[in-house]
């Protein structure tokens, strides 16, 4: 019996395994069903590896809670896509398909409500290219996200959250060990509520980089 199931999977494993050598990805991604968590790239914040192909799925069983995603640490330019659905199996098998658009972090978005019970984050790239931010020029270089969910009672209301265009993108925006309060963590020399204070900014020292008046932010 052993064997003469191990032969046709054997021959199956072969089909998908090498399929498509030219462009293998990098496993990642998975099944969410906690009530909260983080999704984060591989490595993060240093470069993930590429090509690279991850799909997290975030299970909602409950018609009276929704899915938050809070969009905390995100570094990207393109390349994230969310989608929503009525049921959700894998990528080829799945109803009632809403999908809700490609994530930059030019659009200020700290967070995203939705109401179906599958919430899937779709994260793929061949190349890292110019896709990632540069965040402070003699600071370091930050890679993809890490960003946070919930799962609460639709009438609970969005959270009060930071990203890091909050943070000036000098630190990082993280949340609490409950996931209940966001602030940020400042890079080292930085520091205020929103790490708008550095060396070239520092209220207490009189220092203002900024010229004609400007705020230093
Ligand atoms: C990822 O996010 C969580 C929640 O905000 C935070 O506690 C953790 O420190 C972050 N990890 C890194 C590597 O920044």
């Amino acid at each position: 019996m052993f064997t003469r199931l191990a032969f046709p999977v054997g021959i199956l494993f072969i089909l998908i395994c090498c399929q498509d050598a030219s462009s293998r990805f990098t496993d990642c991604g998975g099944w969410l069903e906690k009530d909260k968590g983080v999704i984060h790239t591989p490595n993060f914040p240093a470069r993930f590896p590429t090509p690279i192909k991850c799909d997290w799925v975030i299970h909602n069983p409950d018609p009276e809670k929704k899915i938050i995603t809070y969009f905390t640490q995100y570094f990207l330019k393109n390349s994230f896509h969310l989608s929503e659905y009525d049921e959700y199996k894998n990528e080829h098998d799945y109803k009632g398909i809403q999908y809700l658009g490609e994530i930059n972090y030019e659009n200020e978005y700290t967070s995203l409500a939705t109401y179906k019970p599958y919430l899937v984050i779709r994260f793929k790239v061949h190349e890292i290219g110019k896709m990632h931010l540069r965040v402070e020029e003699f600071l370091k270089d930050v890679y993809g996200f890490n960003i946070t969910y919930e799962i609460v009672d639709n009438r609970q209301d969005i959270r009060e959250t930071c990203s890091a265009h909050d943070c000036s993108f000098l630190g990082h925006c993280v949340a609490s060990s409950n996931y209940e309060n966001y602030r940020c963590e400042c890079f080292p020399k930085f520091f205020g509520e929103y790490c708008q204070y550095g060396p070239f900014c520092d209220p207490d020292k009189g220092k203002n980089m900024c010229e004609n008046n400007g705020k230093c932010r």
